[in-house]
């Protein structure tokens, strides 16, 4: 009996040594960072239904605000844009007036389009932050088709945006199953600064968050008012 315990131990050590390693901390790199922007059009906006529609609103643009907060090399895909799909948001075309876009004229996975793949590739990056919609199909199959051409990929999971929380939650648990990372956006933010002190650090990332996340931007602004010209009031100093 002690020997089988012993053995079981082994083994489940084994085991768990095995998924320790299977899923190692790969940070996000900046100089190695590939930004995508995919099928986040007008037309297909409507189909994001698992968020409510102006968060989700928020967070599209908040995903093509990575790029420009990290100087990040960016390509933009559309699919069948002049029909009911529409074009991208002018807010994303404007943030990157000089950026490839690739318009697909009926490849349903961006990887099938030869110019997108070019476009990839030519940045010369191996890690791939990417949203699209809907999550099932742009952002799956894409990233699917990336972890199969040996490219690290993070999903941001509140740009993405499917009809139902059902469809988002088998897609997700497909694309971790395939390496992906599952990811939120504060969690991009915080893997391409690292450090509060970098450089863009504090100074551009409070700004950036305090426009598109406000939950932890609300922080440095309660602070920033206290300490510019706070006062204490009754029961507050016993608190710290
Ligand atoms: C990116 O590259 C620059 C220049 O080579 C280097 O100074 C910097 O540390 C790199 N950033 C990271 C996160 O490795
Ligand atoms: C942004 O990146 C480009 C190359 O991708 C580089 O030429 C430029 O100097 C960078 N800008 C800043 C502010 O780091
Ligand atoms: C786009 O390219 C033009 C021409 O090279 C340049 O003047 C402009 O500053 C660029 N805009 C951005 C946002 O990079
Ligand atoms: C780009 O394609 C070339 C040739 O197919 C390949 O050798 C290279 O590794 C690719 N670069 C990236 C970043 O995938
Ligand atoms: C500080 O708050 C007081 C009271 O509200 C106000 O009169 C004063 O103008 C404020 N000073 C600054 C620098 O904001």
């Amino acid at each position: 009996m002690k020997s089988f315990i012993a053995w079981l131990t082994a083994v489940f050590a084994m085991v768990s040594g095995v998924c320790a390693q299977a899923v190692p901390f790969e940070r996000l790199n900046t100089n190695d960072t590939l930004l995508l922007i995919v099928d986040l059009q007008v037309g297909l906006y409507g189909l994001a239904r698992d968020f409510d529609p102006t968060l989700y609103y928020n967070n599209m643009i908040a995903h093509a605000a990575l790029g420009q907060l990290f100087n990040l090399s960016v390509v933009m895909t559309t699919s069948a844009q002049t029909g009911p799909n529409g074009p991208l948001p002018k807010q994303i075309l404007e943030m990157y007036p000089n950026v490839t876009l690739i318009q697909r004229q009926g490849e349903v996975d961006a990887w099938d389009n030869a110019d997108f793949r070019a476009a990839v590739n030519a940045t010369g990056k191996r890690q791939i932050v990417l949203a699209g919609i809907v999550t099932d199909v742009c952002t799956t199959f894409l990233a699917l088709s990336l972890r199969a051409e040996g490219y690290s990929v993070w999903a941001n999971v509140e740009a993405s945006g499917t009809t139902t929380a059902l469809i988002r939650d088998v897609s997700n648990l497909r694309m971790e199953a395939a390496g992906v990372h599952l990811v939120s956006m504060f969690s991009i933010v915080c893997d391409l600064m690292r450090d509060w002190r970098s450089d863009p650090g504090a100074a551009q990332v409070l700004p950036w968050l305090s426009q598109y996340y406000p939950a932890y931007g609300m922080v440095a602004r309660a602070h920033a008012a206290a300490t510019n010209n706070g006062t204490l009031i009754p029961g507050e100093m016993d608190l710290v």
